[in-house]
């Protein structure tokens, strides 16, 4: 007889109330005293909390020199980030007719809005399915020579996209790429950090992300012309150092406070140690997670030097665990102990927010096959990367959790 479920009144794998998850963010009161709480006061007895902003202007520094771009420029949020990033990349006014934007339709919908927002139509394209991200093939498929501008890869859930194959396409066809890097702060393609392959990369340090300040974001590039344009979007259409009551192109208010900044500059120096940690532990159990029939492991293709694991993605394959659905094993798991979630329910597209808009706004947005999309999005179970941050034993019990149901539901 296979052990009684939780979900059915067992006793759960791990009791989280004894044995609690790491927390995120992370934080303990010895970085509160020594670096936390410094920072903060240094800013408030400087009286400088924002305007001429020099600890943004520092966190991007250091940020540009982690990600390995001349410029990375702070905003308060990955949304605008991509928005001012698609400005920056395609010298856009933000009023007339913006052109095309191949986008994933697996995708946060910051990726779609903030497009959208710059007055740019977009294509939804398939994704590879072995890494989620976006299958070069299908945007090569989907490009109109008379308007697609850009290509906008996700390098979703941590996992870098295809950027050297995506690259060779830009060339092609006279495209800019903007990077979304909300999710992989730190990985690598190639050895080369992500933010720094594209023409403009953008982050976010929203709370869930792996480098956080509640909210936040960033701008990254190496491009001279693209780096004044972001920086005027950011400051009212102010030249870099130039004076304060001159605006040579329209820019909004996207500054952001300094003390959002100078809690990123303490948080960037563990980024690299706790990459590592996830990286470790996502190994480790997807060695042990390969031996339960019916879950694939998220595999890394082998441009991805470094995963950034913001999210440890599974496939659910129900006929392997009894026919049961994938909602019942997602609660199943929940009940063991082991948070988790089924991730984006439905394609991008599908979204009422979007469908809405390209019912009344026929050629704005333009839809491409996605089955790959459609499939994963029904198999898909994610855990949290702070999950990640964990110990051995911690991977261990997601992986009796996820033994116990397998054999419960074959039973
Ligand atoms: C892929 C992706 N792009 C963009 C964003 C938007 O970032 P923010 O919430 O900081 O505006 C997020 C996360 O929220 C995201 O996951």
């Amino acid at each position: 007889m296979p052990d009684k479920l939780a979900v059915e009144g067992g006793t759960p794998v791990r009791d989280t109330s004894k044995n609690p998850w790491v927390a995120w963010p992370h934080t303990d009161e010895e970085e509160w005293q020594t670096k936390v709480e410094p920072a903060l006061r240094e800013v408030y007895l400087s009286r400088t909390e924002g305007l001429p902003g020099p600890k943004s202007t520092a966190f991007g520094q250091r940020f540009a020199e982690y990600c390995g771009t001349e410029y990375a420029i702070c905003m308060p949020h990955g949304t605008d980030a991509i928005s001012a990033a698609i400005t920056g990349a395609l010298d856009l006014d933000g009023f007339g007719d913006s052109g095309e934007i191949i986008v994933p339709n697996y995708t946060f919908i910051a990726t779609a809005s903030a497009a959208l927002d710059r007055r740019c139509s977009i294509a939804f394209v398939d994704i590879d399915p072995d890494n989620f991200t976006v299958d070069p093939r299908a945007i090569e498929e989907a490009i109109d020579p008379d308007r697609t501008r850009a290509i906008l890869p996700v390098h979703l859930l941590g996992h870098p996209a295809n950027m050297g194959e995506i690259m060779r396409i830009a060339d092609k066809h006279g495209l800019k790429v903007i990077e979304d890097c909300a999710q992989a702060h730190g990985a690598e393609y190639e050895g080369r950090k992500v933010g720094s392959l594209g023409h403009v990369g953008a982050f976010s340090f929203q709370s869930s992300k792996n480098l956080t300040s509640g909210e936040g974001g960033a701008v990254t590039t190496d491009d001279r012309d693209i780096h004044d344009r972001v920086h005027a979007f950011m400051n009212v259409g102010r030249r870099p150092g130039g004076a304060r009551w001159e605006y040579p192109r329209l820019g909004w208010n996207y500054r952001p406070s300094e003390y959002l900044a100078a809690l990123l500059i303490v948080r960037l120096e563990v980024l690299e140690t706790q990459t590592l940690r996830r990286n470790q532990n996502a190994d480790y159990l997807t060695e042990a997670l390969t031996e339960i029939e019916g879950i694939i492991p998220p595999r890394k293709n082998p441009w991805a030097t470094k995963h950034a694991y913001h999210l440890y993605p599974m496939k659910y394959q129900q006929e392997h665990f009894g026919g049961r659905s994938r909602d019942e094993f997602t609660a199943a798991l929940r009940a063991e102990g082991i948070p988790c979630t089924s991730g984006y329910g439905a394609p991008l597209s599908q979204e009422a927010g979007l469908s809405y808009i390209a019912q009344k706004y026929p050629g704005l947005i333009r839809v491409l096959p996605c089955p790959h999309v459609e499939k994963v999005c029904q198999e898909s179970v994610w855990l949290y990367q702070n999950m990640m941050l964990g110990s051995r034993k911690d991977m261990d019990d997601i992986v009796e959790a996820i033994s116990k149901i397998h054999k419960a539901f074959n039973a």
